[in-house]
């Protein structure tokens, strides 16, 4: 990549390599501004580009020119830039000086089988068809070569393509980040104290903090899935690369039905091929389901290795990947075999998160509210004024947040552990989301999702008690309803209450069969260890379903 730090992408490629679809979608994944330039010509020049190309090729290619000159006057822009466009060599000159540029690339063949039904659009196709195409491929494949980044998109969908552009880029630090700052919130327990780095664009500066900084071995095993494989590891083996770095990257396959004890085997028989030593780094990169893994084969693989965290997912930044948690499920029981391990350093780039379904991204802020309304009424209320901004996952406020939410989180840890008193406090709103999780058999409902119905049930809990006042739940509910996208209201009023709240009395932090209730008594502020009677709890839960 030419440059780093860049407000501008000008994608181009061939025609039918959806320069124009995956460019808007880019801009709309950054929140960023899009322009397509041949609308822009047609918008200037108040006429087709049929029409305007009607007066000579060159009278377009100046119009063309004066277009893509006019978007420096921009930031913050992505530019679907026609594939004639580079032929010029000022413009190339251009675009290397004034952005980054991307080429999408595909076959002749997939390029013609995606556009011969245009012909009436594309005067290319009437004037020669599959030929035509191969013909002009040929003749503009060495400008597109000349491009920062090449882009394959024969077998890819344009969402697939645009977040693979956003892989490349993040982990090349591409874009502007000079507004964001570092803050580094540090987490002190008895077995160990290390640093949590939260930036944007931090990803770029791993290699230095994990080698400079921390002094790790140049050698290392980065674990991935084949999510967070496809979009970032190979571009952060190339970073680590350039620091010396002699880096393994194993792919383990997605989802919790793999967070199991043959998945860490498989990983523990790479790290003994590879002769992976004791001083050597493990490198999580990933969501809580690689963390978790990742951080257990680190604990245990010749009775610890270094351990990094680079969590991917909004779950694995402000929660899972904090407080040293690590384990697998075993059989039907979720984190049944695990340890506490802290890690060295947790490296956050929320920029990850610009690649992310919406629906993971959603379900994040299920442990985000949770913090807020247990511990930090400043967050709440910044997440109160704030909430619209929170769905642009390119927002300073979504940063923010992140680093609140952190700070909260490593406070607890810092203070409990072992989770013997405070780190309890953290499952307000679990004890229902684990019986709904579990009732549903973990495939209707996001863990955060289900949060977000457990915090509305046990805060109603609380109420009925007399311990929060009603004001305070309508608040955490009606933050709950503009933060929650994905609205499971008939889902959870089909399930049988009596069944939930039997599912509640099994969770492993019952005793006796009796739960022991965390429940917040204000915005802010929580008391643990609450046991209430039956049937207030099925109370509760009925209210809610209604
Ligand atoms: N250790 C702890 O303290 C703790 C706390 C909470 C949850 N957890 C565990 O975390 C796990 C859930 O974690 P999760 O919600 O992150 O799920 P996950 O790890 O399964 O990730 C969800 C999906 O998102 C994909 N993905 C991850 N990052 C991406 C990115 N940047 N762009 C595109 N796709 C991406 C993953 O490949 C996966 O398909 C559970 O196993 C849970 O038990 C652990």
């Amino acid at each position: 990549m030419a440059h780093n730090g860049n407000t501008r992408i000008y994608v181009t490629g061939p025609s039918g390599s959806g320069k124009t679809t995956v460019g808007n979608i880019l801009a709309e994944k950054l929140g960023w501004k899009w322009l397509d330039l041949d609308q822009e010509i047609e918008r200037v020049e108040q006429t087709s580009i049929a029409s305007i190309f009607e007066r000579g090729e060159t009278y377009f290619r100046l119009a063309e020119s004066r277009a893509l000159y006019a978007t420096a006057n921009h930031s913050n822009i992505v530019v679907s830039v026609g594939g004639g466009a580079v032929i010029s060599e000022e413009n190339r000159d251009f675009i290397a000086n004034n952005g980054v540029s991307i080429a999408l690339m595909a076959d002749p063949l997939v390029l013609y089988a995606r556009i011969k039904d245009q012909s009436e659009h594309r005067p290319l196709l009437r004037n020669g068809g599959l030929a035509a195409v191969q013909q002009q491929f040929a003749n503009r494949k060495a400008y597109y070569q000349q491009m920062d980044t090449m882009i394959e998109t024969d077998h890819n969908s344009p969402q697939m393509v645009a977040d693979a552009i956003l892989g490349k880029l993040i982990a090349r630090g591409a874009l502007d980040r000079s507004e964001s700052s570092l803050r580094i919130v540090r987490v002190q327990t008895a077995s160990g104290s290390y640093p949590i780095y939260i930036q944007r664009g931090i990803l770029r500066r791993s290699a230095e903090i994990i080698f400079s900084e921390l002094q790790l071995p140049h050698r290392c095993v980065l674990i991935c899935d084949e999510h967070t494989h496809a979009l970032y590891a190979e571009s952060l083996k190339t970073l680590f690369q350039e620091h010396n770095c002699d880096t393994q990257i194993v792919v383990t396959p997605s989802g919790e039905s793999n967070k199991t004890l043959q998945t860490v085997e498989k990983i523990y028989q790479d790290l003994l091929s590879r002769k992976h030593e004791r001083s050597e780094a493990i490198i999580a990169l990933g969501g809580g389901v690689i963390g978790d893994m990742a951080g257990f084969t680190a604990a245990t693989y010749v009775r610890g290795t270094p351990l990094i965290h680079i969590p991917t997912t909004l779950l694995a930044q402000v929660d899972s990947s904090i407080g040293g948690k690590t384990g697998v499920n075993f059989g039907a029981f979720k984190n049944m075999i695990g340890s506490f391990y802290q890690p060295r350093a947790v490296i956050i780039d929320p920029d990850l998160l610009l690649t992310l379904p919406e629906r993971i991204y959603n379900e994040g802020f299920g442990e985000i509210v949770k913090c807020a309304m247990i511990g930090d009424k400043p967050l709440f209320e910044t997440l109160e004024n704030g909430h619209e901004n929170c769905a642009n996952k390119n927002s300073r406020l979504l940063e923010q947040v992140i680093g609140d939410t952190v700070a909260f989180k490593a406070a607890i840890v810092s203070a409990d552990e072992r989770e013997a008193d405070v780190r309890m406090a953290l499952n307000y709103g679990h004890t229902i989301g684990h019986a709904l999780e579990s009732v549903t058999e973990f495939s209707a409902l996001l863990h955060g999702e289900a949060v977000f119905a457990g915090m509305e049930i046990e805060g109603n809990i609380a109420v009925q008690i007399g311990l929060l006042a009603p004001e305070q739940l309508a608040r955490q509910n009606q933050l709950i309803a503009h933060i929650r996208r994905f609205e499971h209201k008939a889902l959870i009023q089909n399930i049988d209450p009596v069944k939930l709240l039997e599912a509640a009395q099994t969770d492993k932090k019952s005793k006796d069969g009796k739960v022991r209730w965390v429940l917040p008594n204000a915005i802010g502020s929580y008391t643990i260890n609450i046991t209430v009677p039956d049937d207030v709890a099925l109370r509760s839960i009925q209210m809610v379903q209604k």
